[in-house]
């Protein structure tokens, strides 16, 4: 019987530490794949305040680029895409609702453009 259950506790453990393991090989692998390019014109968005993009230019988090903090970072760069799409198309969707000329809302080849080599956006792993 002490056997079985011990046996079982092994079991567990190492079924939760396999777990473990994949979830940070996941982390790592999001991290290090290099970004998509993105097509992000400032032009077309000089109708918005800096700091509603630039939240680093306000809370002291720093200068850099975005997509570098936002990659290198292991806690944000599990959730870039996430984060990104939330930030980007929310805008876009509420000013689409008001009637508003605005940017893509679904369309992946709306932001995501294959052109130019990875490494044209700052922090993009080579
Ligand atoms: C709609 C959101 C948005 C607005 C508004 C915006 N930016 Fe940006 N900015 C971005 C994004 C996203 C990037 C990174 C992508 C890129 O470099 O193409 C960026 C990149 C930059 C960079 C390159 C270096 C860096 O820190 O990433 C500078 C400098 C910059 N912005 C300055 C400004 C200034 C100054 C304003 C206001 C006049 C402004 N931006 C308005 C989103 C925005
Ligand atoms: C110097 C590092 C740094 C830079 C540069 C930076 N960020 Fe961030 N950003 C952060 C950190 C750290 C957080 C997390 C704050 C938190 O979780 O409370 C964050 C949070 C965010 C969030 C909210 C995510 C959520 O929790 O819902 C968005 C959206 C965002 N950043 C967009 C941008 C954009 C767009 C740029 C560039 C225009 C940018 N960030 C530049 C570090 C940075
Ligand atoms: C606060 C609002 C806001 C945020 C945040 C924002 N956008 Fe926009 N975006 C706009 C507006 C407004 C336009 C339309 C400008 C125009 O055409 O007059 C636009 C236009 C665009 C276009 C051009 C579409 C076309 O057909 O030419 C692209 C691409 C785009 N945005 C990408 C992005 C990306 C990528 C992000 C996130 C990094 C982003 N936008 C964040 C407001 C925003
Ligand atoms: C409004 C603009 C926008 C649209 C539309 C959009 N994306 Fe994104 N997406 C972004 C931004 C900005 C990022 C973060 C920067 C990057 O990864 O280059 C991102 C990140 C991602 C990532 C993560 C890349 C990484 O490095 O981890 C994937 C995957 C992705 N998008 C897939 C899609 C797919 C699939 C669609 C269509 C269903 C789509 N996106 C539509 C703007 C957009």
């Amino acid at each position: 019987m002490r056997k079985q259950s011990l046996l079982v506790m092994v079991l567990i453990l190492a079924v939760a530490g396999l777990g473990v393991w994949l979830g940070k090989l996941r982390a790592e692998a999001i991290r290090e794949r290099p970004l998509l390019q993105i097509h992000f014109d400032h032009h077309e968005h000089a109708a918005v305040r800096c700091a509603t993009c630039h939240h680093n230019f306000l809370d002291g988090t720093g200068k850099t680029a975005c997509y570098f903090c936002h990659k290198q970072d292991p806690e944000l760069g599990s959730r870039i895409e996430k984060d990104f799409h939330m930030f980007c198309r929310s805008c876009h969707v509420d000013l689409a609702q008001r009637g508003f000329q605005t940017g893509p809302v679904r369309r992946c080849a709306g932001c995501h453009v294959e052109s130019a080599g990875a490494g044209a956006i700052p922090g993009a792993a080579q």
